[in-house]
């Protein structure tokens, strides 16, 4: 049995959860951004992580989930903004289940990350971004201690349920 752990990552935040997934995993393992990746097949479950972007997958996640084989075995990881269970990075994860129709997704997993300061600076002052704006300065300390145990409490419920 063989996992791959891939990501796609721009300030670090999804590339940390992907090493915490990475280091619970009990079968032989690779861990390698989307972008290094060479061959994708041949893996027995694949975790896929991304930041989520305007509520959905970035285009790099995206292309590498329609190249994955039919009938592959997933689970995505993301990190986020927002709050942890609220609808917005659900959205992201509904998308991802569309675009990986052909393949069996086993589960997904959430937690905050970090906001680039620019952004939010661009967004505070803006009527319609100014709540999710402040609700994402509360992401400042994430991903934390907490959020990698349950990442990597999630990978291994991934790995006992192949
Ligand atoms: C262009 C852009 C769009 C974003 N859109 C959202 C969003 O819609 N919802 C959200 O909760 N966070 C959003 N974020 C915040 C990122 O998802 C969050 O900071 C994430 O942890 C970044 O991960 P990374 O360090 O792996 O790149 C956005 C960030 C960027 C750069």
């Amino acid at each position: 049995m063989k996992a791959l752990v891939t990501y796609y990552t721009q300030t670090g935040n999804t590339g940390k959860v992907a090493k915490a997934i990475y280091e619970a995993i009990s079968i032989e393992k690779v861990l390698i951004p989307i972008a290094e990746l060479k061959d994708q097949g041949g893996y027995d479950i694949v975790f896929v992580g991304f930041p989520v972007h305007a509520h959905s997958v970035p285009a790099e996640a995206e292309t590498f989930i329609k190249g994955l084989p039919k009938d592959q075995r997933v689970a995505f990881f993301s990190t986020h903004g927002s709050m942890r269970g609220g609808h917005l990075p659900k959205q992201a994860f509904e998308h991802a289940l569309g675009v990986a129709a052909k393949n069996k997704v086993l589960g997904h997993f959430g937690c905050r990350g970090k906001v680039d300061p620019n952004i939010i600076e661009a967004l505070i002052n803006k009527p319609a971004h100014k709540a999710w704006a402040e609700e994402a300065q509360g992401a400042e300390r994430h991903p934390d201690n907490h959020d990698l145990a349950d990442a990597r409490e999630f990978a291994q419920g991934i790995i006992a349920a192949l």
